[in-house]
């Protein structure tokens, strides 16, 4: 292989690292909400890291109706800790839209293998205003 043929090769890999680097940059400035995150930092310590909770404690997200069913429920559910005056788990109305769908998303799919469409933000936002 000539020598001219090597640095051209060299050239163009530079180049297209670096057009990978120019591409990448914008993304890194939106804030990436990540569901595993939330579900790690809120909801781990009770519901264990494979979503089967503590017997007698705290109850199972794996088969549970909750996370199964409706979307609407479930994002009422985590946004006043239970619905019901009695409330046995914590509200989490403090973590925005998009935390609280990314972290359904996330739940969804880990326990109740729903992988179709992700929950969006506009709907926690629609919940969050019903239950005001
Ligand atoms: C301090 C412990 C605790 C934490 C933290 C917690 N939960 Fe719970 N969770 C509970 C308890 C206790 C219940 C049962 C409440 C009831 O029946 O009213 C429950 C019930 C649930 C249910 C209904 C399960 C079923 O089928 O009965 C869901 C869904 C749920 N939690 C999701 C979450 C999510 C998502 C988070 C994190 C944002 C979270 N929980 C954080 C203790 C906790």
């Amino acid at each position: 292989m000539g020598f001219r043929i090597l640095v051209a090769i060299l050239v163009a890999c530079c180049g297209a690292i670096a057009a990978g680097c120019a591409t990448a940059q914008p993304a890194a400035e939106v804030p990436v909400v990540d569901g595993e995150q939330i579900y790690a930092r809120d909801c781990l310590a009770c519901h264990m890291g494979d979503g089967r909770g503590v017997p007698g404690m705290n109850p199972a997200l794996v088969n549970s109706a909750w996370v199964a069913g409706s979307p609407d429920a479930l994002a009422g559910f985590i946004l006043t800790g239970g619905y019901g005056p009695d409330v046995l788990m914590a509200r989490f109305d403090y973590l925005s839209d998009a935390e609280l769908a990314a972290l359904m998303s996330y739940i969804r799919a880990q326990f109740a293998r729903i992988q179709e469409a992700p929950i969006l933000p506009s709907l926690v936002e629609q919940m969050r205003n019903q239950l005001q």
